[in-house]
């Protein structure tokens, strides 16, 4: 049932949802957000609406959906290029080209947890409008869904689909094609493009990402409320405030020619790493362990103190799939080797799906703040106290149950190794000095933060 208030939506829209020049601008759908008041007004009619077409059986609209639900219309191959495939982009911007294809956008189909997630959530038509979000991508057309029940489609066949372009997932196309044009960043598009460009604002701002990325109010059970969204604390956070974008930390800057044969120019590179990649996990947690005192005598009670701090990512961590989750395991190890006590410490959020979406508890680390976990132990002659802080894309539970019935690849990485550090607690023993002095306050965000970033 709709859950939510209607949507304004344009036809014919610029990649991120702004309409194209001389057309003016729809309202930025936050604004709805803020509009607290009308929202509940219209939110307790939506409520009211959907009880009644459970009664009657009525079928919902899709036009009352968010952005997302509804696949991205790009129009017909622009003019000059033979087809929406990223693979004739690269004919000539091979550079971006050569980067979009590490990256998990290319993969956002084929990958094998989103396969086997997929599988398991009954092949939703939904999973396909991000996942492969270009009309073109989709086999069948919705034209609304029974009930207001995602899993009761009403479907026609799509005469535009190219099984070819499947694969490619979030293509180049999702984010520059619109209505044939080629929308790029350029206020006064460079000279020599062989194809139709037009200014896309939005492509600067973090407009570009959140068709996708945010998801405030969806009408589907399954996104309603956000726990899907990436930026709902990077808005009014101490990044965005200091005039960064998503693309800052997501697209760094490079130096090159943006196609082959035009000038070497700055320019964004096409990189977007996240949590598959151990370098941005690392830049986004410092981890510090540091001893309550420097130096112990025998038999001494020792707190040990972990700091997780978020140094580096414009929103909380960890971000994104709610199953992501960082653990912090203690081990107290004896003089044989052998582990006597141990224990996991989460950061993570609890979510209940169902039978309403609702965020139980956000244990998540905001931006530039920090978590400390302690553990107790005593001082004592080859002992020692081992510490791991792992990173984990879901959890062993999870993982079990796709390989085990949805065809998971049971080799799949679900972790990441992010920090290890041992302590030997015999008394006098030295500890070591990346240990020292005691993990600093809060990390800030200094203006050599920011050039660094840039
Ligand atoms: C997820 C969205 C997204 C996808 C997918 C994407 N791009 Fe981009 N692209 C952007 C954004 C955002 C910018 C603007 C970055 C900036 O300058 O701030 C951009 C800029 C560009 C530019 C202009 C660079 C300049 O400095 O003038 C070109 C050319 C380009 N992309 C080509 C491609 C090609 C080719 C592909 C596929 C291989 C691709 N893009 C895939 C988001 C995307
Ligand atoms: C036949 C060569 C060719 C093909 C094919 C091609 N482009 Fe381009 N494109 C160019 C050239 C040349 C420029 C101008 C580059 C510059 O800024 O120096 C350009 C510019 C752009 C820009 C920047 C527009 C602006 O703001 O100035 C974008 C975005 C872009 N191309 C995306 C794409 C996408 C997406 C595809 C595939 C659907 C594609 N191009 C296919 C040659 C090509
Ligand atoms: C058309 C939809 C779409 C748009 C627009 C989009 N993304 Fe994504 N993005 C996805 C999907 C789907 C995935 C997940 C792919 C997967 O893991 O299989 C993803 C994954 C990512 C990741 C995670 C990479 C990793 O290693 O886990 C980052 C970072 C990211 N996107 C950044 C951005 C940024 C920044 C923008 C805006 C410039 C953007 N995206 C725009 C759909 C989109
Ligand atoms: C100050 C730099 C910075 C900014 C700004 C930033 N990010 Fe990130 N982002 C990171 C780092 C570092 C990570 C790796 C940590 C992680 O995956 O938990 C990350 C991770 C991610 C991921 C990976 C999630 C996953 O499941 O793997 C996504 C998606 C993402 N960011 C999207 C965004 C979007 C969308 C914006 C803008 C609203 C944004 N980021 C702004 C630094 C940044
Ligand atoms: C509103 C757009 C959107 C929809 C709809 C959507 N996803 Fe995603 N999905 C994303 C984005 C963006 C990411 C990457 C950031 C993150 O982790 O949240 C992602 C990440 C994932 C991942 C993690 C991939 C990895 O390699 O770590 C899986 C699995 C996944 N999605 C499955 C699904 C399934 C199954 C559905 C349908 C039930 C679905 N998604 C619907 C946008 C979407």
């Amino acid at each position: 049932m709709p859950r939510q208030p209607h949507q304004p939506q344009t036809p014919e829209q610029a990649p991120s949802g702004q309409a194209p020049r001389g057309q003016g601008s729809r309202a930025p759908r936050h604004v709805t957000l803020r509009a607290a008041g009308a929202v509940t007004v219209l939110a307790a009619a939506a409520v009211a609406l959907g009880a009644f077409s459970w009664f009657t059986h009525e079928q919902t609209d899709l036009a009352q959906h968010t952005e997302f639900a509804r696949p991205i219309q790009t129009g017909p191959p622009p003019v000059s290029v033979t087809s929406l495939s990223a693979e004739e982009c690269g004919r000539c911007h091979a550079a971006i080209y050569a980067e979009w294809r590490t990256t998990m956008h290319a993969r956002a189909w084929t990958d094998p947890l989103v396969q086997s997630y997929w599988k398991k959530e009954g092949e939703l038509w939904v999973c396909r409008t991000c996942h492969t979000p270009l009309e073109a991508q989709q086999p069948v057309t919705v034209l609304a869904v029974e009930d207001g029940h995602i899993d009761r489609p009403v479907t026609e066949p799509n005469e535009h689909y190219d099984p070819a372009l499947v694969d490619e997932g979030v293509t180049c196309a999702s984010c520059h094609v619109r209505g044939g044009t080629i929308f790029g960043p350029n206020r006064t598009p460079a000279p020599g493009a062989p194809h139709p460009t037009a200014y896309d604002p939005n492509l600067l701002s973090p407009e570009a990402c959140y068709r996708c990325h945010q998801v405030p109010d969806g009408a589907m059970p399954f996104f309603a409320g956000g726990p899907c969204a990436d930026d709902f604390q990077f808005r009014n956070g101490p990044y965005a405030r200091n005039g960064y974008t998503c693309q800052s930390c997501h697209m760094p800057t490079v130096d090159r020619a943006v196609a082959s044969g035009s000038p070497v120019r700055s320019t964004r590179s096409h990189i977007w790493r996240g949590g598959h990649a151990p370098e941005m996990l690392r830049k986004a947690l410092t981890v510090r362990l540091a001893p309550d005192v420097p130096l112990w005598g025998d038999g001494q009670r020792l707190v040990f103190t972990a700091r997780l701090t978020n140094s580096g990512a414009g929103h909380p961590i960890p971000i994104g799939d709610p199953n992501r989750h960082f653990t912090v395991h203690w081990e107290l190890i004896n003089d044989k080797g052998r582990v006597v006590r141990h224990r996991t410490d989460k950061v993570i959020r609890r979510i209940l799906w169902k039978p309403v979406t609702v965020e139980v508890k956000d244990g998540r680390i905001a931006p530039l703040s920090f978590r400390d976990f302690e553990y107790k132990v005593r001082s004592r002659r080859g002992w020692r106290l081992r510490v791991t802080v792992n990173y984990h894309i879901l959890t062993a539970h999870q993982k079990k149950g796709l390989v085990k019935r949805h065809g998971l690849p049971p080799a799949t990485p679900d972790h990441i190794d992010l920090y290890r550090q041992e302590v030997d607690l015999s008394p006098g023993a030295l500890v070591p000095s990346e240990m020292m002095p005691v993990p600093s306050p809060v990390a800030t965000l200094g203006a050599g933060r920011l050039a660094a970033a840039e």
